[in-house]
């Protein structure tokens, strides 16, 4: 029992500052926590505001805790070992992407209903907005009626290609025209068409490493070459590796997530994307950027996509709304003005046009200001999911363990202790009743044996917390 003591010697905001080191220290407070406002605390500690503000701000300076922007303060995550930065490297070489019956087996595992679902990346299921968007779709079907049920356009619904374009100006200061962007059946077929808008069978196509999975899946089944590209964990893909890629190999497009990447969670620094917005330009090398991320930030800043950078370079940009708000909808889009022909050609033949009733649902969820308010409480839970599953991975896996530091999203990069087999550790995880994805997928040549990626885009709760104690356990029992 600790409490405020006014006739005490010690200051009384030294004393806050104790109230709050041993709740950190015997658990109460976990990291990404949230403490007491300012005036709650002072309420229930019988100080005076300014007293709490000096005991924060001296917790703030010990690293204890941290204050976020019109949130309050939190409590840090402090330990664990960062990722290193990748040494320099000769440019590697292209080749087919050798991971086609993992991937299977990954599917199979993120599939399966009743595993704790680690292993799939689904950031809006942290905090769904399942009631707001179910409202928001049975408004439209009263208002719409027979209209909702009958096909879009190809390009799509132009209120939502309308809602995007405003969304881009409003949150990233670009500007696209609505007639410049075309709704897609999720981000995955965004990517698809992009793809096949630029390049054929045999062409190399360069991407990060670690990069997501399903690009290499789809690099792969339309038989072109994918080449890695070494990228930072701090700064996203490393120029210099680049250039020398470009100046090696004839890289007919890039595809990086430059604004959020997935799995490191990386956001490219302003200054490197313009720079490797020049860099593509000078070699003629067209840009697929896969944005599908980047509203997810934990601070609420919406990187600028490349495509707003330049008017001469060639950029695709691919956004979803499977991150964001509902991936069953299967609602992305590409916004390119130099490849809007093609896309839409293709678009046609491949599947006509996208769904409408979640189009005209999406639109009014955008329009109506639900979006940004479902993505101010999105963020938060993320940020404290990320900090409390760091937390859980320096206390319960072996003390080498490398983790990454995501900057948004809902996906931890972890390297095991170099001789832990990651594939047989997701074997025997599946078996024990938890998902998650084995570090190979992630490259185009089963780099990352030892490697995993574990979500926190679901509800945090005692069975996440048990799953991981229970994965830091098999990982010490194959470290050994
Ligand atoms: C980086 C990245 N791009 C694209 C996608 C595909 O998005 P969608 O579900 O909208 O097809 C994903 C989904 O996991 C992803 O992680």
């Amino acid at each position: 029992m600790l409490a405020i003591d006014k006739g005490a010697d010690a200051f009384l905001y030294r004393q806050v500052i104790d109230l709050i080191n041993r709740n950190i220290d015997d658990g109460t407070l976990r990291p990404g926590d949230r403490l007491p406002s300012l005036r709650r605390m002072s309420l229930s500690a019988g100080v005076s505001v300014p007293t709490v503000r000096q005991a924060y701000i001296e917790l703030e300076r010990l690293r204890r805790i941290e204050a976020r922007p019109q949130s309050g303060y939190y409590v840090r995550h402090v330990g664990g070992n960062p990722m290193v930065r990748p040494a320099p490297s000769s440019a590697g070489a292209p080749g087919a992407c050798e991971c086609r019956p993992l991937m299977a087996r990954v599917y199979d595992g993120i599939n399966h209903p009743n595993l704790v679902p680690l292993g799939i990346a689904n950031p809006c299921m942290a905090k769904p907005a399942a009631k707001t968007l179910h409202r928001t779709m049975k408004r439209v079907m009263a208002r719409a009626e027979e209209r909702s049920l009958g096909y879009a356009t190809t390009l799509g619904e132009p209120t939502l290609r309308r809602q995007i374009a405003f969304h881009y100006l409003d949150n990233a200061g670009g500007r696209i025209e609505p007639e410049h962007i075309c709704i897609t059946n999720g981000g995955q077929e965004a990517l698809l068409l992009s793809l096949l808008a630029v390049a054929k069978a045999g062409d190399v196509i360069a991407v990060e490493t670690p990069t997501y999975h399903g690009l290499l899946e789809l690099i792969d089944s339309l038989g072109m070459l994918a080449i890695e590209v070494e990228t930072c964990p701090e700064e996203g893909v490393v120029l210099a590796e680049l250039e020398r890629t470009l100046e090696k190999h004839p890289v007919k497009a890039c595809m990086f997530s430059t604004t959020l990447s997935n799995p490191l969670g990386v956001t490219m620094p302003d200054e490197d994307r313009r720079r490797l917005v020049a860099l593509l330009e000078k070699h003629g090398t067209v840009l697929i950027e896969d944005d599908v991320y980047g509203d997810l930030r934990f601070d609420g800043v919406r990187p600028t996509p490349a495509q707003f950078l330049s008017n001469k370079a060639k950029i695709i940009t691919c956004g979803s709304f499977s991150k964001t708000a509902a991936p069953g909808y299967r609602i992305g889009w590409i916004a390119t003005d130099r490849y809007m022909d093609e896309i839409t050609r293709l678009k046609r033949a491949f599947s006509c046009s996208s769904g409408l009733l979640q189009q005209l649902t999406l639109a009014e969820f955008l329009a109506s200001g639900d979006y940004a308010r479902h993505m101010k409480l999105l963020r938060p839970v993320l940020q404290q999911n990320a900090e409390r599953m760091s937390a859980m991975v320096a206390e319960h896996f072996p003390a080498e363990t490398r983790t990454s530091k995501p900057v948004g999203g809902s996906v931890l990069w972890l390297e095991l202790p170099g001789h832990v087999n990651s594939v047989k550790l997701f074997d025997d995880a599946i078996d024990a009743g938890i998902s998650i994805t084995p570090g190979p997928i992630f490259s185009p040549s089963k780099r990352y044996k030892h490697f995993v990626r574990l979500s926190y885009g679901h509800p945090w709760d005692e069975r996440t917390e048990n799953a991981m104690r229970w994965l830091g356990r098999r990982a010490h029992e194959l470290a050994a």
